[in-house]
This record gives structure tokens, C-alpha cells and sequence, in this order.
């Protein structure tokens, strides 16, 4: 269920954001980019349905989107991927789940959630740029879940072996679409080589 994504333009991307002299403006601009590229991936396999249309010629036939949308940015990184995917689905609605790691444990802490109505019946797309521990994302998919939410497909700018293993096995039916898979997670749960801390450099906050 893991599709990392090894198009030319994302592996450029990501080495100017993996540069620690890039500013959070340049930074923001490409993790929306990287988005973009990602959302595009992650629908070509969603399910299409036949309508009719008028022309200013003819009736024709053509098809769209089978579903409607959800888009759950992760607070707060996932916020910098949330215009990029938009951009492709400007009419999904759109939810927001608040998580901080706890600095000692690396453990999920909530501290916010609302999410759109329906969502049982929506492809929801949950965004967030660092797949770490995991811990994160397999929490915000555990909320969304209990609110009924079954297509559920995670995009992420930077994973790591251990949190694409933690999050498989606790959400085995949710595909991970990542743009870079790197080698492992340092001492202090950080991607190595990973960009840094995603919120601070997307927000230019320490
Ligand atoms: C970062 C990142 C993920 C989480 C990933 O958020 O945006 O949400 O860490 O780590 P995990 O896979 O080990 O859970 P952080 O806790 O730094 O909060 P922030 O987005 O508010 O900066
Ligand atoms: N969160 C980040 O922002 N970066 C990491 O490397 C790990 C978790």
C-alpha cells in the first residue's frame, strides 16, 4: 500500500526543501507543489460515473468524479499541503484534526478536530508532510474512522520505514502516497535525512 511517488519534478522539490537554507516562503510554495503532484497520483485509480452534457453543440456523454471529497489536513503542518491538493479538488470539503507530538513520548496529543458531515460517504484524503513514528497519522485516521469515514488514502511529502510499518499495520486498508521514502528515524524521532521540523520551517517558527 506504499506509492512513493519518484516523478522528476518532485525529486527537485524535495532536494530544495530538504536544504536547510531554503525560507519557510520557498518552502511553503514547493511542500504545495509536492501536494499537487501527489493529489494527482493518489485519484488516478478514483472511481468515475457516466453523466450527460449539453454542448453548445450536442448532447454528449462524459464522466466525473464518482465521490464527493474530503481533505483533513493534519494540524499544523498538514495546513501547508492543503491549497495544493485544492487546487486539484477545490470542491472537496475540507476538516482539520489538531495533533501535537509530546516531545518526551513522540505520542499523539488532540487538541482539535472538526470534520466535514458525510464523511462516511466521502474519499477523504488526510495530509500531513512528516511520516514519522506514525504515531500522527495513524491517530488522526483512528478519529476520522470513528465518524464512519471508510475511503480513507494518506499523502505525505517525507516517510520512513518505521511509520509507514506502524500506520499499515494499524490501517492496512489505507493507501500511503509519499513523495521521498527515507532510511530510518534518528534518536530524537526525526526523518533522517529528512528536512527538519516540517511545521517550524513551513511557518518560520523554532
Ligand atoms: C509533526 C508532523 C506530524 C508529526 C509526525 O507534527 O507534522 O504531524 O510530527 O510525527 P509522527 O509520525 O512521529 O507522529 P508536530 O508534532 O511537530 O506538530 P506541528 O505540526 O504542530 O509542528
Ligand atoms: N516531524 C517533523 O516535522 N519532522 C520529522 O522529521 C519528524 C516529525
Amino acid at each position: 500500500m506504499l506509492k512513493i511517488i519518484e516523478h522528476p519534478l518532485i525529486q527537485h522539490k524535495i532536494s530544495m526543501i530538504r536544504d536547510k537554507e531554503t525560507g519557510h516562503k520557498d518552502f511553503r510554495q514547493l511542500v504545495s507543489e509536492i501536494a499537487t503532484i501527489l493529489c494527482y497520483e493518489a485519484t488516478l485509480d478514483d472511481k468515475v460515473k457516466e453523466i450527460e452534457i449539453e454542448t453548445p453543440i450536442i448532447t454528449c456523454k462524459g464522466k466525473v468524479l464518482a465521490k464527493d471529497y474530503a481533505v483533513v489536513p493534519i494540524l499544523r503542518a498538514g495546513l501547508g499541503m492543503e491549497e495544493g491538493v485544492l487546487r486539484l479538488l477545490p470542491m472537496a470539503a475540507v476538516g482539520h484534526i489538531g495533533l501535537y507530538r509530546d516531545p518526551k513520548t513522540l505520542m499523539p496529543v488532540e487538541y482539535y478536530t472538526k470534520l466535514p458531515s458525510n464523511i462516511e460517504e466521502r474519499q477523504t484524503f488526510v495530509l500531513d508532510p512528516m511520516l514519522a513514528t506514525g504515531g500522527s497519522a495513524s491517530e488522526a485516521i483512528n478519529i476520522i474512522k470513528a465518524k464512519g469515514a471508510r475511503n480513507i488514502k494518506f499523502l505525505c511529502v517525507v516517510s520512513c520505514p518505521e511509520g509507514v510499518e506502524f500506520l499499515e499495520k494499524n490501517h492496512p486498508d489505507v493507501p500511503i502516497y509519499t513523495a521521498v521514502h527515507d532510511s530510518k528515524l534518528n534518536e530524537k524521532g526525526y526523518i533522517v535525512p529528512g528536512l527538519g521540523d516540517a511545521g517550524d520551517r513551513l511557518f518560520g517558527t523554532q
